[in-house]
């Protein structure tokens, strides 16, 4: 297994290229299964995750190829669908869930592994299963795996969400747009990944319309043809980098970052004195000298502070000057990096979902351990200001979400390097 080594104390100076988003490509690459002509998606990132649900959709009969190195996504489905997705696949990425609804949509029948715990939590099923059942799909729960039937195919409903979930809006939504008449979904998530999979599944000849406002009204059609999509940006690896120069000093400008995908996470920074100054090439920040300030942060559904840039944030206030508390209110056990930070010298107590940082005027490098995507990628933030040399180990979970990411620190002049495993 790699690890990163980073030797903290350089201040970063210039541009850092974001990747389209994990969590839109892993939305839109599984929408494939409802046509049965071809699906391209541009702008695609380069990670472990999509070469996980290109391999899934592979086994469903979908021909996907990588072109222009892993930058497109080509994807074609018009031969005989398996409905099966299989447990050895399943359990390497919760997401793939996302073929629950398109295959229930395409041939009335799934069959899909529960993708099981992960280390962030026990990420249960309930809500899509819900919204698919008042899609009048017959769903049960056999030997771990989804049985979902809709043998005289799929009716629109009204399903209100109990909570606002990301998966569930995404899977029920996919398939309503081949469901017999209209649906109306309430409560639903409205994280920019839902918007960008309504965008692409409305070139595909889906009627869609409130994407993004809690309330998504799918007229269903009989079929969808093909498309060619941008994936949007990343705006988790967005404000992963823009906390980059904040702990480490320096500026930085994160190419094709946008505001309007980081409302409240810009807020926090803003609250903490950090300025961003967005530019026709992106989000440019820089801090020169004096150390941020603490602020409180309780993760919350878009457009509230990202569950998924918590852990980054927590590294950032390690360094801050004053106390924050953190509230994880998304995810039931996410604050792995804590006792891994504190081996650095960060001064954090927590109890349950809420962390309570002590800000501190350094850290120390020291080995420490990944446990989950964004996790990780905190330690390495840490390390970027530490004094001495962090070694981040199992960087796997690192390489599931972030493209290069020592290409793209080093690349501002962080000192950093991937050790390979022995
Ligand atoms: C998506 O996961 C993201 N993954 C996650 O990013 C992200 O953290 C999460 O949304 C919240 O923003 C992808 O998009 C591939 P949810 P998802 O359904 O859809 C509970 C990363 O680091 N819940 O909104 O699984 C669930 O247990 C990953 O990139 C139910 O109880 O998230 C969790 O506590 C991590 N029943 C909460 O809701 C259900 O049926 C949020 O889950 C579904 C969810």
């Amino acid at each position: 297994m790699d690890s990163i080594i980073i030797r903290g104390g350089r201040p970063l100076s210039g541009d850092i290229e974001i990747a389209g988003a994990k969590n839109a490509a892993l939305a839109l690459m599984p929408a494939a299964l409802l046509s049965e002509e071809p699906l391209t998606l541009t702008n695609t990132p380069r990670l472990s995750d999509i070469a996980t649900m290109t391999t899934l959709l592979q086994s469903l009969g979908a021909e996907v190829s990588a072109l222009q190195d892993g930058r497109v996504q080509a994807m074609a489905c018009h031969g005989e669908v398996n409905h099966v997705a299989e447990y050895d696949i399943v359990r390497k990425m919760r997401a793939s869930n996302l073929v629950l609804g398109p295959l229930l949509a395409r041939t009335g029948r799934a069959v899909v592994s529960l993708p099981g715990g992960c280390a962030i939590g026990a990420r249960p099923m309930d809500i899509h299963i819900q919204g698919l059942e008042a899609l009048g799909a017959e769903v049960a729960l056999e030997d771990g795996y989804l049985h979902a039937t809709a043998p005289r195919g799929l009716t629109g409903a009204r399903v209100e969400f109990p909570f606002a979930s990301v998966g569930a809006t995404e899977n029920v939504m996919m398939a309503a747009t081949l469901a017999r008449g209209t649906t109306v979904m309430t409560n639903t998530a409205r994280e920019p990944e839902i918007v960008d999979l309504a965008t692409c599944l409305r070139r595909m000849g889906a009627r869609i319309s409130g994407d993004g406002t809690g309330e998504i009204t799918v007229e269903g059609v009989d079929r969808l043809h093909g498309a060619t999509h941008p994936v949007v940006a990343d705006r988790i690896e967005l404000g992963t980098y823009m906390l980059a120069p904040v702990i480490a000093g320096g500026e930085v400008t994160c190419l094709g970052g946008r505001l309007d995908l980081i409302g409240a996470f810009a807020e926090k920074l803003d609250e903490a004195g950090v300025q961003v100054q967005e530019t026709a090439r992106g989000l440019h920040l820089a801090r020169r000298n004096g150390r941020p300030r603490a602020v409180d942060v309780t993760t919350a559904p878009f457009p509230g502070f990202p569950t998924d840039l918590q852990a980054q944030m927590m590294a950032m206030l390690c360094f801050a000057e004053g106390t924050s508390v953190l509230e994880e209110r998304i995810f039931e056990n996410r604050f792995m990096h804590a006792p891994e930070l504190t081996r650095m010298g960060a001064e954090i107590e927590v109890q349950g979902g809420t962390a309570t940082v002590q800000g501190v005027a350094g850290l120390k490098g020291a080995p420490v351990m990944a446990t989950d995507l964004r996790a990780s990628v905190s330690l390495i933030l840490a390390g970027l200001a530490a004094e001495g040399e962090t070694q981040v180990n199992r960087v796997y979970h690192l390489d599931r979400g972030y493209e290069a990411v020592e290409d793209k620190l080093g690349g501002v002049g962080a000192d950093i390097e991937r050790v390979p495993g022995r």
